[in-house]
């Protein structure tokens, strides 16, 4: 009973911003001209399905070499398929769940074949059943959190990001009701799981751990957090069936859930975006609430957790 509560607040208190309302309040009818992406390599994870195929069409049709990853050999070439420069879209099959399967991206050759200009750590899950890793992991942790961190990190100390270059990590309004956790985060006991809670409490994370890498990179590159306001994907349908049927007529097109990633993109020079997150366009604040400032934990716990975890 109070944790509907505690939803319907949550729910009544962005519905005006994270809602396709929002979107047309924050950017009306985004302008017909189409970037000028050519020249850049993107690297986007997630990219068979939602906002991720979005972006990643988008980005090789306005002239960008797009490395896709995606977990599905058979969605992978269903989206080459529809792509508007096929020969620009080169699909990676990884699944962003298994480090091993990470770890083996940069030295993939395609990979290697010149920096990445702009690299979209998309992917993320929300699972409402407990599931771990063959590499002992729950399952949404790997995909939402440690995977983009390995990625990143692999990518940067391989010289893989082209220093001009944008790194845009895909957060969520849902990080606004949880303060930063360390252990919880991976929850590998099923009683204890909660699955809204954990999404929540990676994609807090991921606006902590963009913060230090841009501490620790000092703009070579830019690291940028986003959220895509509510969207109508595959991801919402499977995982939040009832928030979908409540909000349907309100919730935003996978374009519109792209628009502020593919915008950041766009940006020469990268806009400064310390300690905030993008939503339409717009840099928003990192907390909404005072409960979810106080936590004992810092970036760098954060990312020395992280660290030991993988070795
Ligand atoms: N939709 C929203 O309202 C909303 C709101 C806030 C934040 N977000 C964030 O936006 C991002 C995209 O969300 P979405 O709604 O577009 O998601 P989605 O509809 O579930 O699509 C996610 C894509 O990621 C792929 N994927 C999932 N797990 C993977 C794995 N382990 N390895 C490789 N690929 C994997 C899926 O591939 P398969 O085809 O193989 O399943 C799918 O193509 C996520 O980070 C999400 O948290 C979304």
């Amino acid at each position: 009973m109070l944790r509907s509560l505690a939803s319907l607040f949550f729910y009544a208190r962005f519905v005006r911003s994270f809602s396709a309302l929002g979107f047309r309040r924050a950017i009306g009818a985004p302008a017909s001209s189409v970037p000028d992406f050519s020249g850049q390599t993107w690297l986007v994870t997630g990219a068979t399905g939602g906002i991720g195929r979005c972006i990643a069409l988008q980005a090789n049709r306005s002239g960008a070499r797009v490395l896709a990853v995606g977990r599905s050999d058979r969605r992978l070439k269903d989206l080459k398929g529809e792509a508007d420069k096929p020969g620009r879209l080169v699909p990676l099959v990884a699944d962003l769940s298994r480090i091993n399967d990470v770890r083996g991206l940069p030295s993939k050759r395609s990979v290697q074949t010149r920096p990445i200009d702009v690299l979209v750590n998309n992917v993320g899950v929300l699972l409402n059943q407990h599931q771990l890793t063959e590499e002992g992991l729950e399952t949404s942790f790997a995909t939402n959190l440690l995977g983009p961190f390995v990625l990143t990190e692999e990518l940067k100390s391989a010289g893989l990001l082209a220093a001009a270059g944008v790194v845009i990590n895909v957060s969520s309004g849902g990080m606004y009701g949880s303060p930063l956790k360390l252990d919880p985060m991976n929850c590998t006991d099923p009683d204890r799981f909660d699955g809204m809670n954990a999404y929540a409490m990676h994609k807090r994370a991921l606006v902590e751990l963009t913060r230090w890498w841009n501490g620790q990179w000092q703009g070579e590159p830019v690291a940028h957090v986003m959220h895509p306001g509510w969207v109508d994907t595959e991801g919402v349908r499977i995982s939040l069936p009832v928030f979908r049927k409540a909000l349907q007529r309100v919730l935003r097109t996978p374009e519109q859930g792209a628009d502020t990633v593919l915008w950041l993109a766009d940006q020469r020079p990268p806009p400064a975006s310390e300690g905030g997150i993008w939503l339409d366009r717009s840099l928003q604040p990192e907390h909404e609430f005072a409960w979810t400032r106080r936590s004992p934990h810092t970036a760098e716990d954060l990312v020395a957790y992280l660290r030991r975890l993988v070795g």
